[in-house]
């Protein structure tokens, strides 16, 4: 391994390419000095994320996204002491891209490469700013690929204490987003949607006992529920939209919350934290403070600008591994499967 100025303070440009945002960061001074984030319009219309279209919207974005992050952060690159990267979970084209870039700006500047986990990003994200939680905290990492409850020992020791045997969280909304017609990712519509509607409609919580989450029988039973209907009335869904992602919404919330609420009782753990895409929805937020009154935990919600995917998050965690001297070799590859406990 080569030799390296080591700065205690370090100045880290950071890449997110995991799956269709491009995002570029640059951290200094023990904070962010800018976050900047393309986002890929162009798999609106296919209705999810394409990963050949993903790899290509990345190439395009890349340089420009990061000449715009290092300008707002008043940062030339010959004053980066070490280059990070997403190296999974996540797309592997769309990893490649990233990882390639952020290799060869490591070589030429002769500075570290940090090889970060996203979604121990997600939850590091709660480093950034403060009331910052206290080891051992719980997390619940929701995204579109992603759904876990994390015990958090320290910034690099974590373990996965429940996850989803099927879909995640955010596909749940995404899926059901779809049956409704809805444009993609569904989350946020249905989020507002469900603000102006009431949850008269009882859909099935599963019956698993442990602290392991399925979502697959919630959306076929959504798509029964809808077939049904529109059986009967064509413009069902149309008339009922708002009741419809208001029900969907509080049973996606209900079932995370149970878990959370099971695992903070097997662990006794009163620290409480949520992150990724699905930590955005504003009535996963309010019910998880009502719930914190009722059982008095001390809980963090990200600002909504780190809850989706973002770099700043991976200059965040990449921090931590270069204080450890956790450097990556120069021919680390991407891994699309990628477990939180692996770096
Ligand atoms: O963490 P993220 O940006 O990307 C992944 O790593 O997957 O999460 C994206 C997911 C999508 O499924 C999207 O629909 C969901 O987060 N999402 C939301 C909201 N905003 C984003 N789900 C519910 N309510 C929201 N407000
Ligand atoms: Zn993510």
């Amino acid at each position: 391994m080569a030799r390296y100025n080591y700065n205690t303070e370090p100045t880290i440009l950071a890449f997110e390419s995991s799956c269709d945002d491009t995002s570029v960061a640059v951290l200094g001074q023990n904070r962010i000095l800018s976050n900047i984030t393309a986002t890929q319009h162009s798999h609106a219309k296919y209705g999810g994320v394409v990963p050949e279209v993903a790899s290509r919207a990345h190439m395009e974005y890349i340089t420009s996204v990061t000449m715009e992050a290092l300008n707002k952060a008043d940062i030339k690159l010959n004053e980066v002491d070490a280059v990070a990267c997403t190296v999974g979970p996540g797309l592997m084209g769309s990893l490649i891209v990233g990882l390639s870039f952020a290799k060869t700006l490591a070589q030429v500047l002769n500075v570290p490469l940090l090889d970060v986990n996203h979604m121990r990003a997600h939850i590091l994200a709660h480093f950034i700013d403060d009331p910052k939680p206290r080891f051992p905290f719980l997390c619940l990492t929701v995204s579109g690929g992603h759904t876990q409850i994390v015990r958090v020992n320290d910034y690099l020791d974590m373990e996965v204490l429940g996850t989803t045997i099927d879909d995640a969280a955010g596909e749940a909304f995404d899926k059901t987003g779809k049956l409704l017609g809805l444009p993609y990712p569904a989350g946020i519509h249905i989020d507002r949607l469900a603000q102006n509607g009431q949850p008269v409609y009882q859909f099935p919580e599963p019956g698993i006992d442990n602290l392991n989450f399925s979502f697959s029988g919630l959306k076929t039973s959504i798509l029964y529920f809808l077939q049904r209907e529109m059986k009967s009335d064509s413009g069902f869904i149309q008339k009922n939209l708002q009741d419809i992602c208001a029900s969907v919404q509080s049973r996606i919330i209900s079932i995370l919350l149970n878990k959370l609420t099971k695992a903070a009782e097997i662990y006794n753990i009163s620290e409480i934290a949520i992150a990724g895409g699905v930590s955005a929805n504003s009535g996963l937020r309010r019910s998880l403070s009502a719930l914190a009154e009722k059982h008095h935990w001390n809980i963090y919600i990200p600002k909504i600008e780190y809850c989706t995917d973002n770099a700043a998050m991976i200059a965040q965690a990449a921090l931590y591994q270069y204080l450890e001297k956790r450097f990556a070799p120069l021919d680390i590859t991407a891994n699309p499967r990628l477990k939180i406990n692996a770096i």
